[in-house]
């Protein structure tokens, strides 16, 4: 089965308007045979998680590496857990904008993994990278994951509980370069992902929309998208949602 998550980063600005977007989500994944992680601003991540009956699942956006004490600001996995959330993006590059490092996301990866969370840990390459070719690119990747992941063996991880988001970084909405990754590159991108680290699930992740989704979700190694934009308009969403329902995942 594909895997879409749904990033609302911080939006939208009222709980109002996440109420309705949760609302329109959960309906549009009623009997779709996709999985559907919702990750609203963690304000609301609790209210919208506990209404009953969705099909949707929860996750959020940033966790932090202790179980309690003195963070301000923090939200620990433990704390998630409890909620009722079950997955956390981990390392998204708006958040390593911000000055978040590979040590610190490898120590939320595990700190996450111990409080039985699954993990979404986004990884990508800057567009000066990319401009040096698919290979610098593939080797950037790698070596990022290398160092968010070290260790991680040690907690003996099901697979079932990690997924890498694919997020070239000049590919995200927001980037301004108005480029998007082509499902052949990401696909070759997700495979040496997937040889090095063998049983992992891949997403993509940058600028997926309804237009484009087909060519990503259905592209053999790509195991589903990591949605920012697109996954704020219910409409919009819902076609991506149709989309991942209707492909049939390779054997
Ligand atoms: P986008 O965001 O779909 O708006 O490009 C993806 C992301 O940054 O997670």
């Amino acid at each position: 089965m594909k895997l879409l998550v749904a990033n609302w980063k911080m939006n939208p600005a009222t709980f109002g308007a996440a109420e309705k977007l949760a609302r329109a989500t959960a309906e549009a994944s009623r009997g779709a045979s996709c999985e559907v992680v919702v990750c609203p601003p963690f304000v609301w991540l609790t209210d919208l998680s506990h209404k009953k009956n969705q099909k949707i699942k929860w996750g959020a956006q940033d966790v932090f590496w202790k179980e309690t004490g003195a963070f301000t600001g923090e939200i620990s996995p433990l704390m998630l857990k409890s909620s009722g959330v079950g997955y956390a993006i981990i390392g998204h590059s708006e958040r390593r904008a911000l000055g978040e490092t590979d040590e610190m996301i490898n120590l939320k990866i595990k700190a996450s993994l111990r409080a039985g969370l699954k993990i979404i840990l986004c990884v990508g390459e800057s567009l000066a990278v990319r401009r040096k070719g698919l290979a610098a690119a593939k080797r950037f990747v790698l070596n990022q994951m290398r160092t968010d992941l070290r260790g991680i063996q040690n907690l003996k991880p099901k697979t079932s509980n990690l997924f890498i988001a694919y997020e070239p970084i000049w590919a995200i909405s927001t980037s301004g370069t108005g480029l998007v990754d082509t499902p052949e590159k990401a696909g070759a991108m997700a495979k040496s992902i997937k040889k090095s680290w063998r049983g992992m699930k891949v997403l993509y992740g940058g600028s997926v929309t309804s237009k484009n989704a087909a060519g990503f979700v259905k592209y053999p190694g790509l195991d589903g998208a990591l949605v920012g934009g697109a996954s704020l308009r219910a409409e919009e969403f819902k076609k991506i949602i149709k989309t991942a329902a209707g492909t049939k995942v390779p054997k």
